[in-house]
């Protein structure tokens, strides 16, 4: 399962998640590690956003947003039982990890959510919209990626 921050235009005028720009550089990432987020794809994945509904004129979203949305993201968590929770981005690791650390301080390493009485792994990565802007950051991602794999298939921590 990905989390990411909030519907932009795009995701708002169609009801989906990530369908943008951004939305395509995550599907390639995806692809890269031989995972979709196609229903009938083998182990499919599932994109989730902190924000349920996109912020005024694309603003980023205030803590108070943050925390009356997490509920939902935290039920989204408990049904849909992921192997693994991939935080991409400042906003996701704010609501999911309660922290306002930068996210070079967050990733290489395995974090554990508690959700529904179940312990959930979680790697902290950049932000799709992020890479686009910072080209040099996509090693990193890739590096968060392949851990992400391994933990997902049960041999990274
Ligand atoms: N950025 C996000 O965080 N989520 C989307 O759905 C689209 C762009």
């Amino acid at each position: 399962m990905i989390v990411g921050e909030a519907p932009g235009a795009e995701e708002d005028a169609r009801g989906e998640p990530f369908v943008g720009q951004a939305g395509r550089l995550l599907d390639n990432m995806l692809a890269a590690i031989g995972r979709s987020r196609q229903v009938d794809a083998r182990e499919p994945v599932f994109i989730a956003n902190v924000l349920k509904c996109r912020p005024p004129g694309n603003r980023n979203p205030q803590p108070e947003e943050v925390a009356a949305c997490e509920p939902f993201l935290l039920r989204q968590i408990e049904l849909l039982r992921p192997q693994l929770v991939l935080v991409m981005g400042r906003f996701a690791a704010q609501s999911l990890l309660h922290t306002d650390a930068p996210i070079s301080a967050l990733r290489g390493r395995v974090h554990r959510l508690r959700v529904g009485g179940r312990e959930v792994p979680a790697i902290v990565s950049y932000h799709p919209a992020y890479l686009l802007r910072n080209l040099a950051d996509k090693a990193k991602a890739w590096a968060d990626l392949c851990l992400a794999l391994d933990v997902a298939r049960g041999d990274g921590g």
